[in-house]
């Protein structure tokens, strides 16, 4: 066979497995299911979208029970416990395909893109009927094939590609919302990070296929989008006819019936003037940002290499909060990095006092096997990194809290977002600052922006009240 692209190519193995799919129905007398579970990022959600979208063409009805006919994990590796996590649940599923031998279980992403997990996977883990990593998604379909024709186990991880295939299927969890890639990859090579070995470099999508993308999402009804790439700031750099990121939201902003726009991640480096300028004058980009800070300390900074300091964070920050009144700031922050002294960590400390953050994510350094830091010397001891994250955590919620209250008593913009599953005749819906609240309102209104005044301040979301 002879394909003009990979999407047609793709669209013929798709419907190749439709066919074999059919044939089972006809002899289980039922639809087949697929279940496609995520760990990580946004980003693998997305990729997990795309999967489920080649599954849902090829015949799987969607399922979110594991004992289903086709099983696929989309695995996370950016600390050791993603990959624990992990295995863990595959002795869970070995034990369903052993009463169910027909079963098909695939495991695919960033994972799968080191070496040492795919050996461990072929050495004791004999039941996995397909493997494949990061840069070959859009294959699913095709790999599925050879497993089904074959009968025989299919492995497939590319090193790296500088493909982005367009215009696959894909399945939305909401309908009203979307994340939307702009970028894959990174080039940034943080010391501690197995991003960018696993996920390659960067590249950008073109301009005209992401608005095309978001013009037919808002046709189908969303309203908000959440721009997704490792560093969304360095965004069109290495495009034929470069872009820059603030440019490409103007572009967005036009969008005639998109109601809202975020983004993630920043890399504090990148963050331009620029950016902040078109954040401020927007009508639509939402007041959040997500500026990971992972160390508060210029020495630790440096070794990480975050290509900036202490005070060029700081003095970020403060512009964003001058600019952009209102604006949510969130962050990452490792304890416990190679070297890390009490110093250092006061450091950490001080910015989040002074940055005070409305949330962040806390993590404790987790070795990763070929990145620098995993080399370096100076292992902080594991009960100085319990102690110093517990620390850091309960600065973190104080200041949270506070913040929240900040906004307590105000009437704010709130897309609804889904039905409250615990108290009878509320829903949850966000602020443009990402906050929570829940109020009374109809499920009907799921998807529409309304005015919700802001009743109580709960420590991390709102009770609230719907105005007119
Ligand atoms: N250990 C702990 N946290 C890490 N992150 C990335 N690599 C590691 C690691 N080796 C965190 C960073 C990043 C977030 C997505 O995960 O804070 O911003
Ligand atoms: Fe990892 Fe740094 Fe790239 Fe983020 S910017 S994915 S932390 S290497």
């Amino acid at each position: 066979m002879s394909f003009t692209n990979e999407t047609e190519k793709q669209k013929y193995y798709i419907q190749k497995c439709k066919e074999l799919v059919k044939i089972k129905e006809q002899q289980y007398g039922r639809k087949l299911s697929a279940c496609v579970v995520t760990f990580g990022c946004q980003m693998n959600f997305k990729d997990s979208e795309k999967l489920m979208g080649i599954l849902s063409e090829i015949g799987y009805e969607e399922t979110d029970d594991e004992h289903a006919d086709l099983v696929l994990y989309n695995t996370c590796t950016v600390r050791e416990n993603a990959n624990l996590k992990v295995y863990g649940r595959l002795g869970y599923l070995s034990k369903i395909k052993e009463k169910n031998p027909e079963m098909i279980i695939g495991l695919c992403g960033c994972m799968m893109q080191e070496p040492q997990v795919v050996e461990k996977l072929n050495k004791s883990y004999r039941f996995i009927d397909i493997i494949f990593g990061t840069h070959n998604i859009f294959l699913l379909a095709q790999l599925l094939y050879e497993r089904l024709i074959s009968g025989h186990k299919v492995e497939d991880i590319w090193d790296g590609t500088t493909e982005i295939v367009e215009e696959l299927p894909t399945v939305r969890k909401y309908d009203f919302k979307s994340g939307v890639n702009i970028m894959y990859g990174c080039n940034n090579f943080c010391s501690y990070c197995i991003v960018p070995y696993v996920r390659g470099r960067e590249r950008s999508r073109n301009p005209e296929d992401i608005i095309d993308e978001i013009k037919q999402l808002v046709a189908n009804g969303v309203v908000e989008i959440m721009l997704l790439g490792q560093n969304v700031n360095s965004y069109g750099k290495t495009l034929e006819n470069p872009i820059t990121f603030a440019q490409l939201l103007q572009r967005i902003e036009d969008i005639e019936g998109l109601k809202r726009i975020r983004f993630m991640t920043s890399h504090p480096k990148d963050l331009s003037d620029e950016l902040i300028k078109v954040m401020a004058k927007s009508k639509k980009i939402c007041k959040q940002m997500h500026l990971p800070l992972q160390s508060g300390s210029s020495r630790l900074l440096k070794i990480m290499n975050r290509h900036y300091n202490k005070e060029q964070y700081l003095t970020l920050v403060e512009k964003l909060r001058k600019e952009i009144p209102d604006i949510g700031i969130t962050t990452d922050i490792i304890v416990g990095f190679p070297g890390e002294t009490e110093e250092d960590f006061e450091e950490t400390l001080d910015v989040v006092e002074k940055a005070q953050y409305d949330s962040a994510f806390t993590f404790i350094y987790s070795k990763r096997s070929g990145t620098p830091a995993a080399k370096m010397p100076d292992q902080v001891p594991e009960d100085v990194v319990k102690d110093r994250f517990d620390r850091l955590l309960s600065l973190v919620n104080s200041i949270s809290k506070e913040k929240t209250k900040a906004l307590e008593g105000s009437v704010q913009e709130v897309l609804v977002e889904e039905v409250n599953k615990k108290i009878p005749g509320y829903v949850s819906g966000r602020l443009s600052n990402n906050s929570v609240v829940h109020f009374p309102a109809d499920v009907s209104l799921i998807g529409s922006l309304v005015n919700v005044k802001l009743e109580e301040a709960k420590g991390f979301y709102y009770m609230g009240e719907m105005v007119d």
